[in-house]
Formats: structure tokens, C-alpha cells, sequence
């Protein structure tokens, strides 16, 4: 079946009021249903389901939607996840290329299940040093069941043994790393170690990490990286704890496995782990589809605060509320948590430090404030985190410094503004205060409402296609390539990159970017998985800006702006049709008035469209 077919299929088949109704108690109201929303927390009823419509909206918070954007937005999962969902659940059949599903990544997972399930069965059939361990380490079986935990033991060829009888082929047993080779023997790779099985967000086993049994090099053993298995996009943890971090609207990033399984257990649910390499663009946007609020919590040691400071950069360039706490008793989170609890814990994130005030902190830790010379570096340094600010949260450091460091506000503005005191410097402060500031629902909302960016159909359905890529989104990112002075400015919005691949080339751009500096092509090429630079080279090759890019650039802006327009008349005008005269007279009374603005604003446009 043809996507689209799909989706319409699905939208036919499903009543919108069973799927809801099935996590939300609905009472009849006239030819509608109503509830309470569970997208904010209300005690009276403004979330209203449309049988006839097939459509429900929020009078409360301003969500709205079909059947699939619900199931999108109440489970956490993302369009195709939706539609699997849903099509699983009506028995609806989806052709196999739907989701351009790859047979030999099928059978990567297939083997790669089949050895967590071989793990698994050792760890708890009988007796072995594994589970001993993780017992020792106070981890209850729940947990370990939760988490899949297994147990590969002390022989050279258990697993092989038993792969090799399923009838897999020993080059890919070598691909996924569950093997190696040497002196004309394949032996495990994994041997005497817990094994923690790494699942994404699909519920698919993409590798493994082996905790050696007592002490032993190296600790931790990781998977290669594979087809399947690709560390800068995966986080661990987060395929069981999605749900609760978009819930608590905040995630808790951890180095270990251990730290995840541990506060798990406390009672700490909405947390992950970045696999023991540094925190990738890739692994914050991974995150930024269930939160944009992240307490990293990273071992307390040197390297923790190191991970911490290069983690704190990474998350709040990609637009996260990002805060930093390290615990103050054990070295870990796993530590802390088993010695104090979960409410200790909590109390802990709740004093976590803002972005800037522990940069601020770090370079006062840093250099010696007691005298000249260091308190001049501190100012420059300080100087430089400022700059990544709204000059709003500016403001606010400014101050604090001032009387901190017995510095006049004046004089760390002239440093910080030149000649210019009290006046933003340029796009990159205007841009990122724009996106930024924005309040979270609005957001939120936007980047729903933007899904759809089709050039070609700025009225229909476009946001369903998360395969296609709109001319605005080539724009802007061949507008970069040419010339980097519109970074920032493409940057303020990058809200619109929905399809995958434009998102990971422009995490390549952010990362290879350097103020100042035209961007390598190449470089960002480099950084790309094969699909990935298909999109890349046909941008590079087909998409023309060149001579342009002002021009190009106005219009796409122009674009966005029409389209969100049209997206938000598009809503009001559904939330009018169901409002109710007696019940939401007020709302009547705003959402008309909001929709004259946005009337007059559109037809202001003229023809430009
Ligand atoms: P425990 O001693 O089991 O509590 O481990 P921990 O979670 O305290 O480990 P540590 O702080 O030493 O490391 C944090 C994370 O870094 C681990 O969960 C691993 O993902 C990774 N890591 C640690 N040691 C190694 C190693 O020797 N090799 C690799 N590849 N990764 C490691
Ligand atoms: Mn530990």
C-alpha cells in the first residue's frame, strides 16, 4: 500500500472517538465529545473530540488534530510510529516498502534479538556469576527484566555456538560485533560480562554494552558500530523512558548504564544515558522530540565535568533548556541514589545550574579571582558565554557578575555591546532570542503546525509526508553552504527542518560551523550516512541560490511566515466550528478576533504566496 493510501486507510478505519476513548473518559456533548485534556492539567472539561470531523481540540491549550497527530502526541512517538500503531491495531496491512524498510537491516535486528534473548535466557535460567552481580549491586529483578539484562559467560563460543545453529552467516555475526576472528577461529566477543541490551526508540536491539564481572579491562565493552548501530544517534534508556520524560517534560542525562537502571529503579523515570561517548547534535535532537528541558547529571570526577561542559554546549545549541548537577555524596548518580533515595534526588535536580551561571561557575573555578590578571580573564571569558545569550538572560548575568566581582554594570556592558551599551549586536542575538524566547506551547505548536512546510501544498496535508523535503528547507540550507554570514539567521529557522535527512545535514552544519568562517562542504558531506548525502549532493547539485541568497532567503521567510499563518486560520477556524455559544463565549470572542488579525495579515501578503 502507497503511503498516502495508507494514511488515508487508516483515517477512514479509525474513529478518532474510540482511540481517544480508550485513554481518555468521554462524555457525549450535543454531536461532540468531551473530556478532560491530558495535554495540560485541567479539573473542567475543554478538550472536545468531533466524531464528524474526526478531529480533536483543546479550548483549554490550543492542541488540536487528527487521529494520527494524537497518537503522535499522547504516546510520544513520531509519524510513521503513529501510523504503525494504529495500522497494527486495525489490522490495516502496510506494504513493505512503506517505510522503505531495509531486508538486510531486518535481519541485523533479527540476530541481534535473538543474542539478547540468549543473554536474557542465561542470566535467569540458572545460576550464574551475571545475575550474582547485578544482584550484589541491588538491582531487583523487575529491573533487570525491565531492562532486558543478560548474562554472557566465561566460554569462547557459547553465543557463536548457538548463532551459528540458527543459521546465521558468520560475516554478519562479524558486522554486528557479536564476534571475532583470529587465528582461524571465530570466538564471542563478549565474554564473563552483564550484558545490557542498547534498544532504540523503536523497540529494536541495535547493539549491546557488557559490563565485565568484578574488575577486568575494559570495564564496559560496547557493540561496534554497525549498519544498525550507530552511537552518535542513540541514546540508552530511551525507548523505556520516553513516555515519562515527555510526561515530567524534562529528561535526566546520565554517563552509565548503571546510572539509568539505578535511578530507574528509585523511582527516577525520565532518564538516559549518551553511551559513554560525548553528547552529540544528533542525540539532542533525539531527546528534543520529547523534551526540551535536560538536567545533565554526569559523574562528579573530572572527566564528568568535562563531559558536562562540551554536553551543556551541545544541548543548548540545539534551543534545550539545559541545567547541570553533580551529586555531592558517591561519584555517580547510581552511588547518590542508592545511598540517598529518589526524593534526595529530586531535591538535587531542583537546585541544578542554569546554562550560564555553570559556565560562569566553571571559569571562576577555573582562574584565580583574587588577582588582577585572573579576574581580567575572568571578565573575558565571562564576556564570551554572555554573547551566546538573549540579551534578555544577558542582562540578568550582567548584573550578577557586577556584584560578584565588584564590577560596574556599565563596564561589562561596553565590553560586552562595544560603544554600542544597551543595543543588541546583530542577528545572532536577535535570532536566537526569537527562537528561544518563544513560550514552549507556542513552540511546540509551531513545530507541529510546520511539519507540513510543502511548498507545493501549503494548504493540504504536506506535514503527513515526513519523507518529503519542502524547496524552502533546500534553501535554506544551500543558502548556508554559499555563505555562511546566514547562518544565524537560517538558524532562527531551523524549526522548520522536519525531514530527517535536512535534520542531519544540518546538525553537520552546526557542528563544522565556525563564526566567521565560510562552511566546508565537504566536511559536512563527510558527516553524513549514505542517504543522507544523496539529499546532500542533489541540494548541492540542483538546489540554485547562488547571486540570490538575499532574495532567496526573503522569500522563504516569507513562506514560513504565510504558511504558519494559513496553518493557524486553518485551526481557528475548526476550534470555531466546534466552540459551544453558552460554554465558551470568550473563546468565541478571542479566536474571532485572532482570525480577523490573521485575515487582514494574509490578504496584506498580496499576491505573494
Ligand atoms: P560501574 O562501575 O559499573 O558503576 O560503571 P559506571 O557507570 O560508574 O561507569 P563509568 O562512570 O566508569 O563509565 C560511564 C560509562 O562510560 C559507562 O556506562 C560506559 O558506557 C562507558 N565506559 C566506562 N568504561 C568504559 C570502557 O572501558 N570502555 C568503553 N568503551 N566504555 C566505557
Ligand atoms: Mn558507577
Amino acid at each position: 500500500m502507497q503511503r498516502n493510501n495508507a494514511v488515508d486507510e487508516i483515517k477512514s478505519r479509525c474513529n478518532i472517538v474510540d482511540v481517544i476513548g480508550r485513554v481518555v473518559p468521554l462524555k457525549k456533548a450535543g454531536s461532540n465529545y468531551k473530556g478532560i485534556c491530558p495535554f495540560h492539567n485541567e479539573k473542567t472539561s475543554s478538550f472536545i473530540v468531533s466524531e464528524q470531523k474526526q478531529i480533536f481540540t483543546c479550548f483549554g491549550c490550543g492542541a488540536t488534530g487528527d487521529v494520527i497527530a494524537f497518537v503522535q502526541r499522547y504516546y510520544n512517538v513520531d509519524f510513521p510510529e503513529a501510523i504503525e500503531r494504529l495500522a497494527g491495531e486495525y489490522g490495516i496491512t502496510i506494504d513493505k516498502g512503506f517505510f522503505k524498510k531495509n531486508e538486510k537491516n531486518d535481519k541485523l535486528y533479527e540476530i541481534n534479538r535473538d543474542a539478547a534473548n540468549f543473554f536474557y535466557s542465561a542470566f535467569t535460567k540458572t545460576a550464574n556469576a551475571g545475575y550474582a552481580y547485578m544482584q550484589n549491586r541491588g538491582i531487583e529483578p523487575a529491573t533487570l527484566k525491565k531492562f532486558g539484562i543478560g548474562y554472557a559467560d566465561e566460554k569462547w563460543d557459547s553465543l557463536y555456538t548457538y548463532l551459528k545453529s540458527r543459521g546465521y552467516d558468520y560475516n554478519t555475526l562479524l558486522e554486528l560485533g557479536l564476534i571475532s576472528y583470529s587465528k582461524g577461529k571465530y570466538y564471542d566477543k563478549f565474554r564473563n560480562r552483564v550484558m545490557f541490551p542498547i534498544i532504540n526508540t523503536r523497540g529494536k536491539v541495535i547493539g549491546f554494552g557488557g559490563r565485565i564481572i568484578g574488575d577486568g579491562e575494559p570495564k564496559y565493552l560496547n557493540s561496534q558500530e554497525s549498519p544498525i548501530f550507530l552511537k552518535k544517534n542513540n541514546l540508552y534508556g530511551l525507548n523505556l523512558t520516553k513516555q515519562d520524560i515527555g510526561k515530567e517534560n524534562c529528561a535526566i542525562l546520565v554517563e552509565g548504564y548503571m546510572d539509568v537502571i539505578s535511578l530507574y529503579q528509585s523511582g527516577v523515570r525520565n532518564v538516559s544515558a549518551s553511551l559513554g561517548t560525548a553528547l552529540t547534535d544528533n542525540q539532542a535532537a533525539l531527546l528534543k522530540r520529547y523534551t526540551d528541558k535536560v538536567v545533565l547529571s554526569y559523574d562528579a570526577d573530572d572527566a564528568g565535568r568535562k563531559a558536562a561542559l562540551r554536553g551543556l554546549d551541545i544541548l543548548y545549541g540545539a534551543g534545550m533548556n539545559v541545567k547541570v548537577l553533580h551529586v555531592t555524596d558517591g561519584k555517580d548518580p547510581d552511588e547518590f541514589v542508592k545511598k540517598k533515595g529518589k526524593e534526595a534526588f529530586i531535591e538535587l535536580t531542583k537546585e541544578a545550574l542554569p546554562y550560564a551561571d555553570y559556565k560562569i561557575e566553571h571559569i571562576k573555578r577555573e582562574v584565580d579571582v583574587s588577582v588582577t590578571e585572573g579576574r581580567v580573564e575572568f571578565l573575558k571569558r565571562a564576556i564570551a558565554v554572555l554573547k551566546t545569550l538573549s540579551p534578555a538572560e544577558a542582562d540578568i548575568y550582567i548584573k550578577k557578575i557586577a556584584n560578584d566581582m565588584k564590577i560596574s554594570e556599565g563596564a561589562i556592558r561596553m565590553e560586552l555591546y562595544g560603544g554600542d551599551a544597551g543595543f543588541g549586536t546583530g542577528t545572532r542575538m536577535e535570532n536566537s532570542d526569537k527562537v528561544r524566547r518563544m513560550p514552549e506551547n507556542v513552540q511546540r505548536d509551531k513545530d507541529a503546525a510546520l511539519r507540513s512546510m510543502s511548498d507545493e501544498d501549503t494548504a493540504g496535508d504536506g506535514m503527513r509526508d515526513a519523507e518529503h523535503i519542502s524547496a524552502t528547507e533546500k534553501h535554506l540550507i544551500k543558502i548556508v553552504l554559499t555563505d555562511s554570514s546566514y547562518y544565524h539567521k537560517v538558524a532562527a529557522y531551523s524549526y522548520i527542518f522536519t525531514n530527517t535527512k535536512i535534520l542531519a545535514i544540518w546538525a553537520a552544519i552546526k557542528s563544522v560551523y565556525r563564526d566567521g568562517e565560510e562552511i566546508n562542504p565537504q566536511a559536512v558531506r563527510e558527516m553524513l550516512e549514505i542517504e543522507e548525502q544523496d539529499v546532500f549532493d542533489d541540494i548541492m547539485k540542483n538546489t540554485l541560490v547562488a547571486g540570490y541568497e538575499e532574495q532567496i532567503y526573503i522569500d522563504s521567510v516569507k513562506k514560513i511566515e504565510i504558511h504558519e499563518m494559513k496553518k493557524r486560520e486553518s485551526e481557528i477556524k475548526v476550534m470555531l466550528s466546534l466552540a459551544d455559544e453558552d460554554e465558551n463565549g470568550e473563546n468565541i470572542k478571542e479566536l474571532t478576533e485572532e482570525l480577523m488579525e490573521i485575515q487582514k495579515w494574509i490578504n496584506a501578503q498580496g499576491g505573494l504566496q
